[in-house]
């Protein structure tokens, strides 16, 4: 089922036509459909069902309160790679417990937070951060839950800049000295570690990436166990694929079954961090067309939402598709164009080379699958205020984080006394 659908001739998330949310919100904005979040977070559920598995949900991908709480409320807890994703969390209602905290170079101050707020597990990435983190659970008197993240050096077969499974990355440790890293934290008196983690990369639509690295862990896993260290844990981290333009990623059940199979008389319990798959195609950008710029070689559609909003296109290459927001005829001519925004980069582009139909100034168009690693990875570069982020729930919608206005940001900055002006 498709959460964002034409009703009527007008693109509408769930029951709420976008045009109404653009009246009242401005543009541009993002939205997030409710029912897509939960249609989302039920797969997975469906898919573990039977299994010793929890979900925490990674929330990089979008930390906007709304969507953390909606899938708390369901079950989830949370992969965090800072104190801010912390704290977000706790706020959003995620209970500690359920916190997996990664990342490849967290602070001394950031894992005695962690520590003292009681996350469940922390994934160790390096040996400097296993006595960092020894150093400061004895300072705390008490003993950490770890995992180690371990670099299974696979190709992922994703974009470049978002693979993370291969020994020329800098996540995780070396699958070859594991078993070193290993012993070091059986050492270390202040920590207790628990399992094995991995994470290779976003965007993966194949499963055979997968099946190489739970193999070469599972193998990893034996020897470690050989060594005399309890791993009751496999944490497979997150990575699941989402379609942009004509993907065909496995569904959640696929995925399970290959885990289940590689895992199967492991005798661990599993942890998942998907993060993209949960949030992805539930969100869409919502920009309007400011002016349309006929070239010779092209024509430029000029909208409100640019690279500060979205900078998947620029950064990575990716394609989103766009939608105008009124439905076109079905025999509409379309026009090749570029839809670009308005700031001083020839990289500020949305779309390049899209046949759409004839668009005009105060067109609304929809920029889909932009529910993950969109308003997180926005910046309010050209002084332009980070777009709003809205959610809709059947026929309700409401604004989950208002845009800011140019004033509150001016008023955040500090000149230094010496500039002040002076007093009279
Ligand atoms: N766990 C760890 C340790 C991670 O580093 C990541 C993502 C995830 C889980 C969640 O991965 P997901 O299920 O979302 O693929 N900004 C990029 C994606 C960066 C992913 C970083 N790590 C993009 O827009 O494509």
């Amino acid at each position: 089922m498709s959460f964002f659908a034409y009703k009527g001739g007008e693109m509408h998330a769930e029951g709420v036509a976008l045009a109404v949310i653009a009246a009242q919100v401005g543009t541009p904005f993002y939205c997030y459909s409710a029912g897509a979040l939960r249609a989302g977070w039920q797969e997975f559920a469906d898919a573990i069902k039977g299994m010793k598995a929890s979900v925490a949900y990674a929330m990089k991908a979008n930390s906007n309160l709304a969507v953390i709480r909606l899938f708390g409320e369901m079950g989830a807890g949370a992969d965090i790679v800072s104190v801010g994703e912390m704290k977000r969390a706790l706020a959003a209602g995620i209970p500690a417990q359920r916190i997996i905290y990664s990342g490849v170079g967290k602070k001394p101050s950031e894992l005695m937070a962690a520590l003292e707020a009681g996350v469940g597990q922390i994934n160790v990435e390096s040996s400097a951060e296993l006595e960092t983190l020894n150093a400061v659970a004895g300072q705390l008197g008490l003993k950490a839950d770890i995992t180690i993240r371990v670099n299974p050096d696979v190709d992922a077969k994703t974009h470049a800049k978002i693979t993370t499974g291969r020994k020329e990355n800098k996540f995780g440790i070396d699958i070859d000295l594991a078993r070193e890293a290993f012993a070091l934290a059986g050492r270390l008196p202040n920590l207790n570690v628990v399992g094995v983690a991995m994470h290779i990369g976003s965007q993966l639509t194949s499963l055979t990436p997968y099946r190489d690295a739970i193999v070469r862990v599972r193998e990893l896993i034996g020897q470690l166990r050989e060594d005399g260290h309890s791993i009751e844990r496999f944490d497979i981290g997150g990575g699941l694929g989402i379609v942009y333009a004509d993907e065909k990623p496995p569904s959640i059940a696929e995925f399970m079954a290959v885990v289940a199979r590689e895992t199967e008389g492991l005798g661990c319990e599993l942890s998942f961090e998907p993060g993209r798959r949960l949030v992805g195609e539930a969100g869409v950008l919502v920009g309007e067309v400011i002016l349309v710029k006929p070239g010779s070689a092209k024509t430029f559609v000029i909208v409100d939402a640019a690279m500060n909003d979205l900078i998947r296109p620029t950064l990575y290459e990716a394609w989103h598709d766009i939608l105008p927001v009124r439905q076109p005829r079905p025999d509409a001519a379309t026009i090749r164009c570029d839809i670009v925004g308005p700031i001083c980069e020839s990289g500020d582009f949305l779309a390049q080379n899209r046949d759409l139909p004839p668009l005009v100034a105060g067109d609304l168009v929809m920029v889909r699958s932009a529910g993950a690693y969109g308003a997180v990875m926005a910046s309010s570069y050209n002084s332009r205020p980070l777009a709003p982020e809205v959610m809709v729930d059947g026929t309700r919608f409401a604004v989950t984080r208002p845009r800011p206005t140019v004033e509150d940001m001016i008023s955040a900055e500090r000149l230094p006394p010496w500039m002040e002006p002076k007093k009279a």
